[in-house]
């Protein structure tokens, strides 16, 4: 049995973390939930975003699945995302993305997007300039890159095609404008592609052009490496490559924890209707079982998701059909007993 922490979370949150535990438990995932709140749910319960009960419990399991959190736009508390990122130094966030429906736009795309996750303009070092009589004349972020920081993304890029049988790294960047921040990156990346050359082949594109080129022809990308702003923007892009959100985990790692959850947000706008994609959160809770050497049980559930789609018998409104989030989780768990079965 492996002890994990969950986080059912906000607003789409909790229904689609239902489905996905009822499909791991019917596939006979060897997990001990620890359940803990966050975000907007831990402020109203507790009154606090993030909780030293949750903390305390991820320092223990070393590992958590998580649903998405509200943050509140422009004022309030800031992203406890970011802070869950920060505080356990999950400094690389994997975001795989393979067509999964057949018949969107694009047929089998397979890429992965390693986005670093404490650095950039996401690493939160930002104010206000006053000038005369208005206290937010100016506001100012920084954008902080380090070289240890880049060290370790590209070289975790490098190892991650590696150990996945993939050939390619692409480092995204803008270092033909920020020359200081973005040309380090770049610099550093450079420098790391060279211990690996040989066995991986590197390339390097500026982000602007690189979001054409995904659309254009998402095939010549293998594993893209990029800083943390851009690997936002860009895993929203890929996922839409796939058929949108509702196909998109991540994983987000460290030394001392792991932290699963889906690309997507709490989707306030579906909150409530039950007809939300689980699919993002288990595949994140497969990407999970990948890491707790439980690699079988995860291809089982991927096997039978994979078939459902096939089947398009069973899709959500997300994707253009009218089964509901629990409907959904019975027709993969009918497909995990048929496996079962054959
Ligand atoms: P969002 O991802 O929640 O929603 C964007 C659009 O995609 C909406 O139309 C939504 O209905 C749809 N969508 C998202 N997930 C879906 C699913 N599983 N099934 C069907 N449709 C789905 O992004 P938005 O609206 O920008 O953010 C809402 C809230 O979520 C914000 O408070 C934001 O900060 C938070 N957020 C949290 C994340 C996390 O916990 N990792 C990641 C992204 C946003
Ligand atoms: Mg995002």
């Amino acid at each position: 049995m492996h002890d994990v922490t969950l986080i059912p979370g906000d607003g789409i949150g909790p229904g689609i973390t239902k489905t996905t535990l009822d499909i791991l438990e019917a596939a006979g995932a060897p997990v001990r939930w620890h359940e803990h709140v966050a975000g907007v749910t831990a402020m109203e319960t507790v009154g606090e975003p993030l909780p030293q009960a949750t903390l305390a419990s991820i320092e223990e399991t070393r590992v958590a699945l998580k649903g998405p959190l509200t943050t509140p736009i422009g004022s309030g508390f800031r992203s406890v995302n970011v802070a869950l990122r920060k505080h356990f130094d999950l400094f690389a966030n994997v975001r795989p993305a393979y067509t999964m429906l057949p018949g969107g736009r694009y047929e089998g795309v397979d890429l992965v997007i390693v986005r670093e996750n404490t650095e950039g303009l996401y690493a939160g070092i930002e104010h206000y300039i006053g000038m005369e009589n208005d206290p937010r004349a100016c506001a100012e972020s920084v954008m902080l890159i380090t070289r240890f920081g880049s060290r370790r993304i590209v070289r975790f890029a490098f190892e991650y095609a590696l150990s996945h049988g993939r050939e390619k790294v692409t480092l995204v960047h803008k270092a033909n404008i920020l020359k200081y921040t973005q040309g380090l990156f770049l610099d550093v990346g450079r420098e790391i592609a060279k211990e690996y050359e040989g066995r991986v082949v590197f390339d390097d594109k500026i982000v602007d052009n690189t979001a054409m080129q995904l659309v254009l022809d998402p095939y010549q990308f293998d594993v893209i490496v990029t800083e943390n702003m851009f690997g936002d923007i860009l895993s929203d892009q890929v996922a839409g490559l796939v058929g949108g959100l509702g196909f998109a985990p991540g994983a987000n790692l460290g030394e001392r924890a792991a932290i699963f959850e889906a690309v997507h947000g709490s989707a306030p706008d579906i909150a409530g209707k039950g007809i939300a994609n689980p699919t993002s959160l288990l595949l994140a809770a497969c990407l999970m079982l990948d890491h707790l050497d439980e690699a079988e049980v995860a291809t089982r559930i991927r096997t039978a998701l994979q078939q459902t789609f096939e089947a398009r018998d069973a899709l959500t409104a997300d994707l253009g059909g009218s089964t509901s989030t629990v409907e959904f989780g019975a027709a993969v768990i009918s497909r995990l007993d048929q496996a079962a079965v054959a």
